[in-house]
């Protein structure tokens, strides 16, 4: 049951902000983070995305890398996903923010998103900076720029480095401006996606999380959805289309 309040604003918003996170991909095939998924030959997820890793072990680093671009390539978007395309239509000033690097939001067909950790299809040169965007196949050797020499990586915000700036601020200011705030498929840990919807409740917009399971977030939410994207998401559309009719 919605309480009055959620039924109220999903009618009447203009504003709404959706972050998501592992969670929404998860149901096209992709493991979560953390959690029993998280685990590839034997090692952590969350320990191999590190600056560490691309350091130290540059090899090892981009053969997660190939496995988790390979497994991407494969899967396609979702319900939850397509569900937040619909999102974007009914709401006049709607603004995703993803963790996700997958790109299944753009195929999906968003639009109005910003890509908080970076999109895995890209790559960025560890000396110079710049982007490339050309398809690279799998790594064997390490890539190089073809502008300076330097070494390419993945374009992704690896555990211990910084976040664009000008993403981050995009990101803030559409939690700030919303009317209601939805955090999706995330385990509300990993800063400083987390922080948005503090910063959304702070401002006023009434805070929504979708998860199967309890996070730190769940405590401080208007609004609890217990269940798996898939589901709530396209149930949330019959539902708004039928307040906004
Ligand atoms: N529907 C909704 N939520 C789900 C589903 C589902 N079908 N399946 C799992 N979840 C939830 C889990 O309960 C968990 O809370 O998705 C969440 C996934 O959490 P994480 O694996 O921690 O992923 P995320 O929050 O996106 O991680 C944030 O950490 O390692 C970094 O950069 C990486 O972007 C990532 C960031």
């Amino acid at each position: 049951m919605l309480s009055q309040k959620f039924l109220s604003r999903l009618k009447n918003a203009s504003a709404v902000t959706v972050l998501t996170g592992a969670g929404i991909s998860a149901e096209s095939g992709i493991p979560t983070f953390r959690g029993k998924d998280g685990i590839w030959e034997d090692k952590k997820v969350e320990e191999l995305a590190t600056a560490a890793t691309l350091e130290n072990n540059p090899e090892l680093f981009w053969k997660f890398y190939n496995w988790r671009k390979k497994l991407i390539n494969e899967v396609k978007p979702n319900l939850g996903h397509y569900a937040l395309v619909d999102f974007e239509r009914l709401y006049e000033d709607f603004f995703l923010v993803t963790q996700n690097v997958d790109n299944l939001h753009r195929t999906a067909g968003n639009e109005k998103i910003v890509e908080l950790h970076g999109n895995i299809f890209n790559t960025k040169c560890s000396k110079c900076g710049k982007i490339h965007t050309e398809p690279i196949s799998e790594v064997i050797q390490l890539p190089e720029c073809k502008y300076c020499g330097g070494h390419l990586r993945p374009d992704v915000v690896l555990f211990g480095e910084n976040l664009e700036e000008k993403n981050l601020k995009k990101a803030q200011e559409a939690a700030a401006g919303c009317e209601i705030f939805f955090s999706v498929g995330t385990s509300s840990i990993v800063e400083p996606a987390a922080s948005l919807p503090y910063l959304a409740k702070a401002n006023g917009s009434y805070v929504v999380e979708i998860n199967p399971e309890e996070t730190p977030l769940s405590d401080h939410a208007d609004e609890c959805l217990r269940g798996a994207t898939g589901k709530l998401l396209p149930a949330l559309v019959i539902i708004i289309e039928k307040l906004q009719s």
